[in-house]
């Protein structure tokens, strides 16, 4: 599908008033993205697992502008996160409901209340754009699809990611499916620059329930956000090589998710995570978002590996904050160790548990 295919025909139905709501988990990528072109094009495909409990909860309350009521110009909303008014999130949205005007025109005939609420503490440097861009992109297709009942669902769920997208790249992976692939890939049939789809082909049962626990290291806002860090990709000396790497680690992982090969896993995952953080030391201007007990649990993790040969594995985000990645059937030896010798290096030994899901939910 192209962008133009997204725009609605212009015989809409009247809806005067109503309220959706859908819950829409984060995701945690293996092949990461970094770096991006012009409309959130990402530079590079990425591959993501759905996560089950880190999640956002929003609602949409939409009541059809009176005529007398200024229309067609501007966004009329109100934003409240966890029960408070937020002026200070505003701004965002605002931008996101411009970016997606094009495909959304019905959204300036309405009032709009939002109101959203995360599963996992906002300051807990997990990222909640995802989840939250993606549970609102999804109430505004519900939306759209009153004002437009014969919109199919394949494009329902496509053009909902297509409008994360544009309000945040990653939250496009976390629509529909436990595996998503985002990005154009030789190999991979169906991937869009344009949307995220669920990984179409054959996934080893290890993979199964996967676990991810959430060591929060680092609970601060982060000194350098995402966006500005995709900037400094233009222009970054290793831009190339590493967006051909992409491709290649996601072929790779193609046959691993068949095979069901741990170890060659575990060697792409933390690869692509430590390349993800060496983009950021070799940008100019440079920065570190890891902090010092991200270093000690990686080697922990390490140490463990060798020691008792289980296949846990590490990845990270845009953050301090570290995810272990185990199969379900390693649960119990692992949950040991992460909290014998892994707590103590999270603040206040905070922690998320976590595991794949299976994305949005409309409640
Ligand atoms: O979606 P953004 O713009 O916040 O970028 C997120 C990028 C990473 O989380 C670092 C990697 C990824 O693919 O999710």
């Amino acid at each position: 599908m192209k962008a133009k295919d997204f725009i609605p025909q212009s015989n809409l139905e009247t809806i005067n008033t109503g309220k959706v709501t859908w819950q829409s988990p984060s995701n945690i990528a293996l092949v990461k993205y970094w770096g991006k072109k012009k409309n959130q094009i990402p530079a590079n495909p990425s591959i993501s697992f759905t996560l089950n409990n880190c999640k956002t909860i929003t609602s949409l309350e939409f009541t059809r502008k009176k005529d007398s009521e200024q229309k067609g110009d501007l966004f009329d909303f109100e934003f409240y996160f966890e029960g408070q008014k937020k002026e200070d999130f505003k701004p965002k949205i605002y931008t996101f409901f411009e970016r997606i005007e094009e495909y959304c025109p019905y959204l300036m005939d309405y009032k709009l209340i939002i109101n959203s609420e995360n599963s996992f503490p906002h300051s807990s440097g997990i990222a909640s754009s995802a989840s939250g861009m993606s549970a609102l992109a999804l109430c505004i297709m519900s939306l759209e699809k009153q004002l437009s009942s014969s919109i199919s669902e394949d494009y329902f769920y496509k053009k909902a990611s297509f409008l994360a997208r544009l309000g945040s790249g990653s939250a496009c992976r976390s629509v529909q499916g436990k595996l998503v692939v985002w990005g154009e890939h030789a190999n991979i049939d169906g991937s869009s620059n344009l949307y995220g789809v669920e990984y179409p082909n054959k996934v080893h049962e290890v993979f199964e329930n996967y676990q991810d626990t959430i060591l929060l290291v680092d609970k601060g806002e982060k000194k350098v956000s995402s966006s500005v860090g995709h900037n400094l990709m233009h222009d970054h000396p290793f831009a190339e090589e590493r967006f051909k790497q992409a491709h290649k680690n996601l072929a790779a992982l193609k046959d691993i998710f068949k095979s069901g090969n741990l170890n060659d896993f575990i060697e792409i995952v933390e690869s692509e995570a430590l390349t993800l953080h060496a983009m950021m030391m070799s940008s100019k201007p440079y920065f570190i978002l890891m902090k010092p007990n991200t270093l000690e649990i990686i080697n922990k993790i390490w140490d463990f590996r060798e020691a008792t040969g289980l296949p846990v594995c590490f990845t990270l985000d845009a953050g301090a904050n570290v995810h272990v990645l185990y199969p379900e059937k390693n649960k119990t030896e692992v949950f040991q160790f992460i909290e014998d010798k892994l707590l103590v290096y999270c603040e206040k030994n905070q922690f998320i548990s976590d595991s794949i899901g299976l994305g949005s939910k409309k409640l």
